[in-house]
């Protein structure tokens, strides 16, 4: 049976790309997976603690983390959702797979190695200067693997941002499993996990069609928000940066803005199955703007969102108002979390030699 666990910063309400990078798979799969897979989501709170929160603010998060989440069709029926740092059990995990962690491994991760070039030109010295980050930063990789294979997790639902640290946590696996191989198993302890991506892994920032739409962007007006209005959605798009060619093509390389907007507006479409691949579908869909320009493209692309949105987004209003309701749907997560990973870390204890193997 499979295990499906994927996990969400708390970091303000999930964004477009949040959504259709990652969230609609997790939906999705509640109804594609079998009665005997499990699903796990988490709100992961520890991570956001790589760079500085406001402590209130964090902890309405996750209630709003938790809103959205369901807002947007999680069933916490069929899915565990839960906050992180309910299972200390992620993080008992954690400190063992950074004892197996080489270092090289870490400081090869872009995330890291773009915090370093932020403090590199903010200083404008040759010499990097690693003691004005903190040791979370550079080692989070190794929470988000940890994360991953409590649950013995074998598929991971995320965009295209996540895939290196995806593969950190195959290595890791396999590390440990190579490390402690346990004669009385015939398969290895942990599974390698598969990334499971959506066809639009990776979603542009509406300002800058180089970079992937981003929660900690300066400029609120390169991401859509799952509580952004009609109007502010509609301002959003128009402003959206393309580019001076005339009409509409898809070509991701050259115009990656205006083929950023047909992915939205292509994904908000119902899916009719009748192509091959996602890139058939949107220059399929470029060819219906023939005629047109980009203030038409914009205009649907706009009117897509609000109504894809428009029941996710009254849902959450409602949702957010009964905080008793959503602590007790973590509540009930976080048990269910609990005593799935902790039957994985009796048998780590044992593997490891902290705990008696009879
Ligand atoms: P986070 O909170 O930054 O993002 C949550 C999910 O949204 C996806 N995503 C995007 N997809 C497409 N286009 C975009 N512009 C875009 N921006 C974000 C992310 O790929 C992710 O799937 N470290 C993780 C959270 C995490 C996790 C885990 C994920 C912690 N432990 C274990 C999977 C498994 C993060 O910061 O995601």
């Amino acid at each position: 049976a499979a295990v499906i666990f994927s996990g969400i910063q708390p970091t303000g309400v999930p964004h477009l790309g949040n959504y259709l990078g990652a969230i609609q798979n997790w939906v999705r799969l509640q109804h594609t997976s079998g009665p005997d897979d499990t699903l796990l989501y988490s709100i992961v709170g520890w991570h956001a603690l790589t760079l500085p929160q406001n402590s209130r603010e964090l902890f309405q998060a996750k209630f709003d983390t938790a809103a959205s989440l369901l807002a947007l069709g999680i069933d916490p029926e069929r899915s565990i959702l839960f906050q992180q740092s309910d299972v200390l059990n992620h993080l008992e995990l954690s400190w063992y797979l950074t004892c197996l962690t080489p270092m090289g491994k870490l400081k090869r991760m872009t995330t890291w190695k773009g915090k370093l070039a932020t403090v590199r030109n903010a200083n404008s010295e040759d010499e990097v200067d690693d003691s004005m980050l903190n040791l979370g930063l550079f080692s989070y990789p190794v929470l988000q693997a940890a994360d991953i294979l409590a649950y013995l997790a074998t598929h991971v639902p995320v965009g295209e941002d996540q895939m290196q640290h995806l593969e950190l946590s195959r290595d890791l696996a396999s590390i440990y499993n190579r490390r402690y191989s346990i004669a009385e198993y015939t398969k290895p302890f942990f599974p390698l996990p598969q990334a499971i991506y959506t066809p639009c892994p990776r979603i542009l920032s509406l300002r800058d069609p180089t970079q992937k739409m981003s929660k900690s962007a300066p400029d609120p007006n390169s991401r859509i928000m799952l509580t952004d209005d009609a109007e502010s959605i509609a301002k959003k798009i128009r402003s959206a940066v393309t580019d001076s060619t005339k009409g509409i093509t898809y070509d991701p390389v050259n115009r990656p803005g205006v083929a950023n907007l047909l992915t939205i507006l292509d994904a908000f479409r119902p899916s009719e199955n009748e192509f091959d691949s996602p890139s058939e579908a949107l220059t399929a869909l470029a060819s219906q703007y023939a005629n047109k320009g980009t203030g038409d493209l914009k205009k649907d692309v706009a009117e897509a969102i609000v109504e894809g949105w428009r029941r996710p987004r009254a849902e959450f209003e409602r949702l957010r108002a009964d905080r008793g309701y959503l602590a007790q749907i973590l509540l009930e997560g976080s048990h269910r979390a609990e005593s799935l990973s902790k039957l994985t870390m009796d048998r780590v204890r044992q593997h490891i030699g902290l705990s008696d193997p009879d």
